[in-house]
């Protein structure tokens, strides 16, 4: 039966049989919690599989996890294709907003991903990493957000391309043409379209508020000027309409319209061949998660051929922008029980040695969901409680505020170490990354595991002194 809300964790009071799976990859064996192989509590012992007794709380970044949403897509869209007879490419985009971390971006080129930037120290990772060798020349670089002439970011796009060809700078904003345009150097170009929310038509597409993309009239006026431009070329319309839209039906018609839009810019403009939907795809971030990528699949590819086909235009390339489902489920967060104290409250609070609402910004500001689950004592009785961050503020807890998911953890609290799940996209770039954090708590160690033939390989990254904070902090 389906829960009438997130399903965050174990729900009830007996233990988790022995091999439960709760989700594709996490599985209680033998009382402790292992994400695939890996026996999470054994990393805060001497059998350590990392090689050292590593310090609580922990960061935890799992490789294979990225590789596998990459290539799952990849063949979702090459069945697909397959399938309704699509004649077209598709494109895997990483939109590393969700997560610009060195080892993640290594991982989704070398999994074969595009990308996506959006900002000018996006640029200077781009350059590292083309330097490096592992963002070949056949990959594509989608360039969005603001770039306005003047901006370093605009400077740095020009520069971008004497070192990258495949570069496709996405026009926000009208001021954005004439940096590309008089630069001499050849560019392809692409169009944001203003279709940011559920836009039943056109019509409505005119009124939205947003301060992404351009006005429909706007789209047609750009695409008028490239095309008189010797320079620049149309190739690319892009049309984000939102973001975990969790129905694949409501998720096309969403698209629907600007489909349309594609369709009769294409008849005009011949070298547009790309309609990029950009990002929004869902990702699991809580244990009833579904979603239905096939389906999703199938309804773009066949909306896509019966508008073109209307219209009398080829069907496009389509790519997505992938960030939150790239790199959502291969972070955790593992953390100890300090204490349990009853207090009066209806449910015990259990508090954990480091914060909630720096860790996970989403939770306490946007009431978001993520995985919660004990490492160790999983086959013990279970209780109901709420988690307490160590901090002072009032809002450090989970489940969140507002929240209707009940958390079940182990009765038995002595050892006791949780996780938390899926909570590897934007919260690490919120939260920030070696700052100075609330209640002047140093940042966690962090542990990077890969997988190769088999054999897991593991980097430890250190956390923060007491010193790096102060001096952080002026002292
Ligand atoms: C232009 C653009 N592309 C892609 C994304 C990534 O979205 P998601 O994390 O939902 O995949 C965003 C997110 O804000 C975005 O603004």
């Amino acid at each position: 039966m389906m829960a009438n809300h997130p399903v965050i964790g174990w729900e009830s009071e007996g233990p988790v049989p022995e091999g439960h799976q709760f989700n594709t990859y996490l599985q209680a064996r033998h009382g402790r919690l292992h994400l695939h192989d890996l026996d999470l509590a054994s990393l805060f012992t001497q059998e350590s599989p990392a090689g050292q007794v590593l310090p609580s709380p922990l960061e935890v970044v799992y490789l294979p996890l990225i590789r596998r949403q990459i290539t799952t897509m990849n063949q979702m869209f090459a069945d697909v294709i397959e399938e309704v007879g699509y004649d077209g490419r598709f494109y895997y985009t990483y939109a590393s907003k969700a997560n610009a971390a060195e080892e993640v971006i290594r991982t989704t080129l070398g999994a074969g991903a595009h990308h996506e930037m959006s900002s000018t120290v996006d640029v200077d990772i781009v350059q590292i990493m083309i330097r490096r060798g592992l963002l070949p020349p056949d990959r594509l670089i989608v360039c969005n957000g603001f770039k306005t002439a003047g901006s370093q970011y605009a400077a740095n796009i020009l520069q971008l391309r004497q070192l990258h060809q495949n570069l496709i700078p996405v026009i926000e904003d009208m001021g954005e043409l004439s940096p590309l345009l008089t630069s001499g150097h050849p560019f392809a170009v692409g169009l944001r379209m203003k279709s940011y929310g559920h836009h039943a038509s056109e019509t409505e597409m005119r009124t939205a508020n947003s301060r992404f993309g351009l006005s429909l009239d706007d789209i047609w006026k750009a695409a008028d000027y490239i095309a008189t431009a010797p320079n620049l070329k149309l190739v690319m319309y892009h049309n984000m309409v939102g973001s975990q839209i969790t129905d694949p039906e409501a998720f096309v018609n969403w698209l629907k319209p600007g489909i349309e839009v594609y369709a009769r810019l294409r008849q005009r403009h011949s070298s547009l061949h790309i309609f990029n939907f950009g990002g929004g795809m869902p990702a699991a971030m809580t244990l009833d998660f579904h979603f239905d990528y096939h389906d999703f699949g199938r309804r773009l590819l066949r909306a896509l051929q019966e508008t073109c086909r209307r219209y009398n235009v080829p069907t496009p390339d389509v790519m997505g922008e992938y960030g939150r489902y790239t790199t959502s489920e291969h972070g955790a967060h593992l953390f100890s029980v300090i204490t349990a104290k009853e207090n009066g409250s209806k449910l015990p609070w259990y508090i954990i040695d480091g914060s909630i609402m720096s860790s996970f910004p989403d939770s306490w500001a946007l009431g978001e969901h993520f995985i919660v689950l004990p490492l160790n004592h999983l086959d013990k009785p279970f209780q109901q409680v709420q988690l307490g961050g160590i901090t002072c503020d009032s809002d450090d807890v989970y489940p969140p505020k507002p929240s209707q998911s009940p958390l079940y953890l182990p009765v038995e609290t002595d050892g006791l170490m949780l996780g938390f799940f899926s909570v590897g996209a934007y919260q690490e770039m919120l939260g920030g990354v070696r700052g100075s954090k609330h209640c002047v708590l140093p940042e966690a160690y962090e542990l990077v595991v890969d997988r190769v033939d088999d054999a897991y390989q593991f980097q430890i990254l250190h956390g923060q002194t007491p010193d790096d904070v102060l001096r952080n902090l002026g002292y």
